[in-house]
């Protein structure tokens, strides 16, 4: 996708598509009452161009409502797109991204291949983030997940523009521009791995893609396999690997700033994520219903990889450590067991309950791991447990955390990236369900508090190292499509973490 930001009169742009963003003014509840949809910009002849049918109170300017008008008159464009944003004190940066994808995806079934979005005017919606947003928003709503069709037909679009008012700080959008690109195409690297089907990429293959992407964005990998977790003693993660014929692979990408924060007393930030790249449950096998969605538990260490890839184009001022957990969960007479007790790199015993507990247990040596290599804070993201969908839903991720101070700086971050995490609690009572008879901690705690007695399990890894976990099980697959985005992998928290990562810069 070629993409381009310009500082022409929206009037005298020549293209296929014309997206002016709009909102609702009207602040009366009253029944029967008429929307008063307003354009968020200033120029005259768009305005014209839509007065008449803006005065009809047909359209509403709902968040992500479309209208289309042919041939508008007076301008050059072919057609002339709006998009609305809701109700006009309510619109936000996050809406802008989704407008703009909605743009795009718009673009598809119509064969254009081609638009121009104007930057919405308005005292909410600050240039910069817009920008920045915008430009996610549209690569976000160019992915689609059909990569194996034989009748693929490639509707990407090719180019989209956004008009910036003449007036505007071309520097800064220019800026905001350029970080809208590595945001978007990260997140739709996220995407394209997550929706790989579990033959095509077993943790060797992400093992692979991690050291392309490394090599291509300039940071440093290493790529482990069985005898890396033996040398490591990582009882808990090569048990969830040794009933599959794939051997499972330890993915760990560096990046270090450059200048004066490459010091050595600074934080390092340890990401760690959740890379099962197939979940049959293992001997505790699961039921065939959708069991061919398991192919998206590696989407925490497809994350990883996003934010790291962004992390290494971006440059901030701190160090990283990424690190992926990869195997596949396979039941097979050299699998493990319930009842099995595996002693995690820690030396901490765990008792096998449930072998479709598998996340947590490699999670847990990535987490040690990440703290032997120097982490001072981690954050982890997993597709960890389906109580966290029974309690959430698909609308916010779990979060957790052990540190107040840390936990405030991802919860910043979120203003930012638009996504939406809820905080659940941790607490001695929580703790206590994971207490095993025979070890340390088992990994099941019980039907009740599902997602907590996971995080739980997590926290005694962390040990005293200021820690996040972001349980993603209802965000990182999308079951229907929305006008913005496509059903099947989301790329959720890659922009999340990527924040977080950058409030840590000076
Ligand atoms: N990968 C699953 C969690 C999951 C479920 C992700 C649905 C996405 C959608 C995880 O490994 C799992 O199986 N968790 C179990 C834990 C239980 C055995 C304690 C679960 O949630 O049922
Ligand atoms: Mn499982
Ligand atoms: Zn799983």
């Amino acid at each position: 996708m070629l993409t381009e930001l310009c500082f022409e009169n929206l009037a005298g742009i020549e293209t296929e598509l014309l997206v002016v963003l709009a909102a609702d003014t009207q602040t009366s509840k009253e029944p029967g009452v008429l929307p008063e949809p307003v354009l968020l910009t200033a120029d005259a002849a768009v305005k014209a161009a839509a007065a008449a049918v803006l005065e009809t109170g047909e359209y509403k300017a709902g968040a992500n409502e479309t209208l289309l008008i042919h041939a508008p008159g007076g301008l050059r464009a072919r057609r002339l797109l709006i998009i609305g944003l809701g109700k006009q004190a309510k619109v936000t940066v996050h809406g802008v991204r989704n407008a703009a994808g909605t743009a795009v995806r718009f673009t598809k079934p119509r064969g254009i291949r081609g638009l121009v979005l104007a930057l919405p005017e308005s005292e909410l919606l600050p240039p910069g983030p817009c920008t920045r947003a915008a430009v996610e928003g549209a690569f976000v709503g160019d992915f689609d997940p059909d990569t194996y069709r034989s009748d693929r037909k490639d509707l990407s679009i090719q180019s989209f523009t956004l008009a910036a008012p003449a007036g505007s700080d071309k520097a800064a959008l220019e800026a905001a521009f350029a970080e809208g690109v590595i945001v978007g195409e990260s997140q739709n690297f996220t995407r394209a791995l997550v929706n790989e089907p579990g033959n095509k990429l077993t943790p060797t293959i992400l093992g692979q893609r991690a050291a392309e992407m490394a090599a291509e964005v300039g940071l440093q990998a290493e790529i482990y396999s069985t005898e890396k977790l033996h040398e490591l003693k990582m009882g808990a993660f090569w048990s969830v690997s040794q009933g599959s014929e794939e051997p499972p692979a330890l993915i760990v990408l560096r990046y270090e700033p450059e200048g004066e924060r490459g010091d050595l007393d600074g934080p390092v930030l340890g990401l760690v994520g959740k890379g099962i790249t197939f979940d049959t449950g293992g001997i505790s096998i699961k039921p065939a219903d959708k069991m061919e969605l398991m192919k998206y538990d590696m989407a925490g260490g497809g994350a990883m990889l996003g934010a790291m890839r962004a992390i290494a184009l971006l440059k901030p001022s701190v160090r990283v450590i990424g690190i992926v957990c990869a195997a596949e969960n396979m039941p097979d007479g050299k699998a493990y067991k319930p009842g099995d007790v595996e002693t995690a790199m820690s030396g901490t015993t765990i008792e096998i309950i449930n072998t479709d507990a598998e996340g947590r247990l490699v999670l847990a040596d990535g987490l040690s791991y990440a703290r032997q290599l120097g982490a001072t804070h981690l954050i982890d993201a997993a597709t960890l447990t389906g109580a966290c969908v029974v309690a959430l839903g698909t609308t916010n991720g779990g979060a957790f955390s052990n540190d107040d101070a840390t936990y405030e700086k991802f919860n910043a971050a979120l203003e930012t990236s638009g996504e939406k995490f809820w905080r659940l609690p941790l607490g001695e009572e929580y703790a206590e369900m994971i207490k095993s008879d025979i070890g340390d901690i088992k990994n099941t705690g019980g039907r009740y508090a599902g997602a907590i007695t996971a995080a739980e399990f997590l926290k005694v890894f962390a040990e005293d190292t200021p820690w996040i976990h972001l349980d993603i099980a209802g965000l990182a697959w999308i079951e229907d499509s929305k006008p913005y985005i496509a059903k099947g992998p989301s790329g959720a928290a890659v922009r999340s973490i990527l924040e977080w990562v950058r409030t840590y810069t000076n």
